[in-house]
């Protein structure tokens, strides 16, 4: 399986000519790659997401007849609103169409920091998740449990509520996440925190994930399960290392280049 290799910009950078050439280096960088072969992607803020979708496809269209070998990134957002069923009255809302409509094919779901600082619940990630599917976008649900959650051996616990988010969708709904759902496992105390789980701890988890999807929602059985926290450089060839880990969704090192690309080296396995 293709490991995927994420880029969450989250509020960052400050300026739209950053975000630009943040992106016109990244795709300049990757065209010239290859030897890579994982699949990228890159998640700006909403502010910036026209911009760098002109930046990324223009550049797309610029590298193909060179070089086809490299896969190109994709974009996403960072987050929909529970309430882009269509368009409407939702102030500070953007909706699942008008992210599709810039040119992004993916959003993050229930991201921690999402969960923590906006109260998002089970109820309204569903609701995420169908406005998702209803206009054409795919899925990366974000799961993970607290450090308290860890100390106290309460990790599949959380888990398990987590997922459970699935049986609020109908068996279509299910189906039709089957081919366009990718889980990312992202303790919330690893988290910009340079602290990482050991692998095997990793491992154990991302194959629980695996087994609760298969026993409970067969059409999930295939589901990538990605590993994020403080992945960076230096442990990427560790996590790449492992089967059980399908790619990695990347905060910090995914705002420089170098970094991410070495990451994107490791993971193309
Ligand atoms: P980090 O963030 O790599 O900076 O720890 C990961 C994430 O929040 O997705």
């Amino acid at each position: 399986m293709q490991a995927w290799v994420i880029g969450n910009w989250k509020q960052h950078p400050a300026t739209k000519a950053q975000a630009v050439s943040l992106t016109n280096e990244l795709t300049q960088a990757w065209a010239k790659s290859p030897q890579h072969n994982c699949q990228l992607m890159i998640i700006p803020t909403y502010l910036h997401l026209d911009a760098v979708a002109t930046a990324l496809f223009t550049s797309q269209s610029k590298h193909h007849q060179k070089n086809n070998s490299s896969l190109s990134p994709q974009l996403g957002v960072q987050d929909i609103s529970a309430h882009s069923y269509s368009t409407g009255a939702f102030t500070g809302d953007c909706s699942a169409a008008q992210a599709k409509d810039l040119g992004a094919s993916w959003t993050l779901v229930g991201h921690s920091e999402r969960r923590q600082y906006h109260q998002e619940d089970n109820d309204q990630l569903c609701h995420k998740i169908r406005c998702a599917l209803t206009a054409g976008l795919n899925i990366i649900l974000c799961i993970g449990e607290s450090l308290a959650d860890y100390e106290q051996n309460h990790t599949k616990q959380t888990l398990i509520q987590q997922l459970d988010i699935f049986n609020d969708l109908t068996d279509t709904e299910l189906s039709q996440l089957s081919s366009r759902l990718l889980v990312a496992y992202e303790p919330i105390w690893a988290i910009g925190t340079g602290k990482v789980p050991t692998l095997d701890e990793i491992n154990a988890v991302n194959n629980f994930i695996k087994s609760h999807l298969t026993q409970n929602f067969a059409n999930l059985a295939n589901t990538p399960i990605l590993y994020g926290g403080s992945v960076n450089e230096k442990n990427a060839k560790t996590f790449a290392s492992s089967e059980l880990i399908n790619g990695v969704l990347v905060g910090g090192a995914s705002l420089v280049t170098d970094k991410f690309l070495q990451i994107a080296q490791a993971f193309s396995r």
